[in-house]
């Protein structure tokens, strides 16, 4: 069979469903909110057990690497922000990698810039990190045995899981691309034929991959079965991570960045993910308006929210990249409160400014990520946030592997220079290199009050997770709202190129939309803007709170 792949029907490959407000969550010991009930549960089982939130955060990881296969992952990456309820908080990158042979001109063939090539090949493969960060992360602040934390995803690996109406709709969309891949195919069909849901579906390949991880810990991925099995699938594939690339990965630990939003401190994500510096940078700017005053949802707030967006965005583009190999990043500046200062100054209240410049697009993103937070009886804190990148990664699982490789190469700008109406980004400081972290947009956050854990928060969604972060947490802060009304409320996204203010369909009133209009935006509705995973830690009371997404089913809480 011969399918048509185009950007539009690989973006859709996840189903939204309409949103109903649901109550809030309670928990008055640990609490754990992500993508996937099973996969919360677990991670409250382990704090029962006695481990703590990393413990929590460390089942959970794996146990979505079974249970939500667009984005749960131990083929991909991400970021964890740790906040112990005594002590220095600290970040967790463990980022994908370029492989050493990764060069910036790499995603032109004849010369031209060539898409399947950048997302869609054995080329678009980072080398994955989510097996050695949760291995740092849990050697540094974990308690429970390392095996007694994968042994629930190998569980539900071996045992199986029911299929849920939403994993067969989204597998079912997902299909066409992995036809090239048999090893892909096995695991995801019957001998060929989709999964019904209901149907009790066993990952026997993937359980002797977390078998390995969990007997020899990132030695039983970055070498040995694992890795041959990846280089294997390389080499028949012309593909370019080599046993030295999955050999010489690193998880490495980073400083946070800080802010304060009125009176609250932002601790999040450092680069390589523009996550928390575009946060900071926005709120930032909005620090000087009274948005409490012009009201939520209102056209005074979604304009300035916007305009806030629109100058952040910009220095994503132009400053933002690997760390490890531009020095140079101004983050200092860009955290600061004078930058954001001069920055409000050019913010006209009644008109819309315009991007410059105006005629570049920039490319859609899979909103196929996945974030949980965790809070435990201590009040540490995890935020969680890591991806394969699209939804169901690169499509390709290396046989015998049992699991989906990422297509996060794909973070990487097109091709120096390249910057064109279609929606290419050629700017220096995030083009491909050799052993090079591709720029993130994730931004898992925690917040205190008076040196107190306060709120964990993330979302999946590109370059949309900052915006619904910052929305998130102005929500809370400014509009007085609880954990699941501020995960329900309606969401705006704007990122500089294009030019053009998203927001998400059916949560707006038209008068306000007409009034943003005429303020001189250009609007475009979205069926959905990310599926975020809220706790607040309600001080007072000593209870956590929790908000679940249900812009996807599936999400849900484990509570004790
Ligand atoms: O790292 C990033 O920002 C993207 N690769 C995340 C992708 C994503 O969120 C896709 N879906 N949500």
């Amino acid at each position: 069979m011969i399918y048509r792949i185009t950007l539009a029907f690989l973006l859709s490959a996840f189903t939204i469903t309409s949103v109903v407000a649901a109550p809030s969550i309670q928990a008055r010991r640990g609490l754990v909110v992500s993508a996937n009930t099973i996969s919360s549960e677990i991670g409250v089982d382990i704090m029962k057990q006695g481990g703590n939130a990393m413990d929590a955060a460390v089942a959970t990881a794996f146990a979505l690497a079974v249970t939500h296969p667009t984005a749960g992952n131990i083929g991909g990456g991400g970021f964890l922000v740790y906040r112990p309820d005594k002590g220095a908080p600290i970040t967790y990158d463990f980022r994908e990698m370029a492989p050493a042979s990764a060069f910036p001109e790499m995603w032109l063939v004849d010369g031209e810039y060539n898409f399947e090539k950048h997302h869609l090949s054995h080329w678009s493969v980072g080398v994955p990190g989510t097996v050695a960060g949760l291995y740092l992360a849990w050697e540094d602040h974990g308690t429970l045995p390392w095996k007694d934390l994968v042994q629930p995803a190998i569980n539900l690996a071996k045992g199986g899981i029911e299929v849920s109406t939403h994993l067969a709709e989204s597998l079912q969309k997902a299909l066409p691309r992995m036809q090239d891949y048999p090893a892909s195919l096995k695991k995801f069909t019957t001998d060929g034929i989709p999964f019904e849901p209901g149907h009790l579906w066993k990952q026997s390949d993937l359980a002797a991959s977390l078998r390995r991880i969990a007997n020899s810990g990132p030695n039983g991925f970055y070498k040995g079965k694992t890795a041959e099995l990846i280089v294997a699938d390389m080499k028949a594939n012309d593909g370019l991570i080599t046993l030295e690339d999955l050999a010489n990965y690193r998880a490495k630990k980073r400083q946070p960045v800080f802010g304060n939003y009125r009176g609250y401190k932002i601790i999040s994500m450092p680069p390589p993910s523009s996550g928390g510096t575009i946060l900071i940078e926005m709120l930032n700017i909005l620090e000087g308006f009274p948005l409490a005053d012009y009201g939520s949802g209102s056209a005074d707030t979604l304009h300035l929210m916007t305009e806030a967006m629109r100058r952040a965005f910009e220095d994503r583009a132009r400053y933002l990249g690997d760390p490890d190999y531009d020095e140079s990043i101004p983050l200092d500046r860009l955290l600061s409160k004078s930058h954001a200062d001069s920055l409000r100054t050019t913010i006209n209240l009644n008109k819309a400014s315009a991007s410059q410049p105006p005629s570049v697009n920039q490319q859609k993103e899979s909103p196929e990520t996945t974030h949980f937070s965790i809070v435990d009886q201590h009040r540490n804190a995890v935020a969680l946030t890591y991806t394969l990148e699209f939804s169901y990664g690169s499509g390709i699982v290396a046989p015998g592997t049992g699991f989906l490789l990422n297509n996060e190469m794909g973070d990487f700008n097109a091709g120096p220079g390249i910057t064109t109406d279609q929606g290419l980004i050629g700017t220096p400081s995030n083009l491909a290199g050799p052993s090079k972290r591709m720029l993130s947009s994730m931004t898992p956050t925690i917040l205190e009050k008076d040196d107190q854990l306060f709120m964990v928060t993330g979302t999946p969604g590109g370059r949309t997770i900052i915006n619904t972060v910052m929305q998130t947490i102005i929500n809370v802060v400014d509009y007085g709202m609880n954990a699941q009304e501020a995960v329900d409320a309606g969401r705006i996204h704007h990122q500089w190129l294009p030019d053009q203010l998203n927001y998400e369909n059916g949560r707006f009133p038209e008068e306000i939309l007409n009034e943003l209009r005429e303020r001189g935006h250009l609007l475009k509705a979205q069926n959905s803007q990310g599926v975020a995973e809220v706790i607040i830690n309600n001080i007072e009371a000593d209870i956590l709170k929790g908000g679940v997404d249900q812009r996807i089913p599936d999400g849900g809480a484990g509570i004790w």
